[in-house]
């Protein structure tokens, strides 16, 4: 964590919850992070898209912020089932997630399509979150940096700035698992990202873009991550869904 970069905790629902249980949650949280504004922090909540506007009421007043996990690379139009940016930053969304390794392997996103999705959700008005992250398969081959690398530059918006643009860590073998990336794996990780933002787009915002960890995040194991030099916060599934646990990983990014 370096003093120059605003940590961001983000909690990423998936596809858990009905209408109760996102209201209870997001209560939870607005108790905990009551003038969260005065902290040098971001947080944002990503719930699924059905439930955005009544997380929204239930997080009014506590600063955490709401945020997609999923948009159209178009605007409007004939894409039945897809969600318009435009219209979830209408809806008070600030973040867009896109590029998850869930999107990639169950619904064949490549790179092309995630940096699509992450211009137009930048377009609309959001903070794209884009997402890479190596498999097992590619760690043990020696392709980790690589396969990084690759997605980074086929994933990365045209438009990318430290302002409108996250990248988001998230090693496939930890999403979930409970295994999480050892210290030393992870800077690996984020310092050899930022060194290919450096050359794509430039020292100045290659140091003030935010790198995130994910992939079994946890009280446990955050602080740990969140001191690297080059982890700018986490991107939190499972543990983002207790409201104790989200809050202890965030006072470990204070
Ligand atoms: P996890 O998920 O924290 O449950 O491993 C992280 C993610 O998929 O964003």
């Amino acid at each position: 964590m370096s003093t120059i970069r605003r940590p961001l905790i983000a909690g990423n629902w998936k596809m858990n919850g009905l209408k109760k249980d996102a209201t209870k949650l997001a209560s939870n949280l607005a108790k905990r992070m009551i003038n969260i504004n005065k902290l040098k922090l971001d947080i944002v909540v990503c719930p699924p898209s059905p439930l955005l506007g009544l997380v929204e009421n239930a997080l009014k007043g506590s600063g955490v912020k709401i945020g997609s996990q999923d948009n159209s690379y178009a605007k409007s139009g004939a894409y039945t089932g897809d969600t318009s940016p435009l219209l979830l930053k209408n809806i008070g969304c600030s973040f867009a997630i896109v590029g998850h390794s869930e999107r990639r392997t169950i619904h064949g996103e490549d790179d092309k399509i995630v940096k699509a999705k992450a211009e137009s959700a930048i377009d609309a008005g959001m903070i794209a979150i884009v997402c890479v992250g190596e498999t097992l398969k590619q760690r043990k081959a020696g392709r980790a940096i690589l396969t990084n690398r690759k997605q980074l530059l086929g994933s990365l918006p045209k438009q990318a700035t430290a302002k409108n643009t996250v990248i988001a860590y998230e090693p496939v073998w930890a999403i979930g698992t409970g295994e999480v990336a050892t210290p030393a794996q992870t800077q690996e990780i984020h310092a050899s990202i930022r060194a290919e933002l450096v050359k794509a787009i430039g020292e100045k915002e290659a140091f003030k873009i935010r790198i995130l960890y994910g992939g079994s995040m946890n009280p446990h194991n955050a602080k740990e991550l969140i001191s690297l030099p080059d982890v700018d916060g986490g991107l939190i599934g499972g543990a983002s869904l207790m409201a104790s646990d989200f809050w202890a990983i965030t006072e470990a990014a204070i």
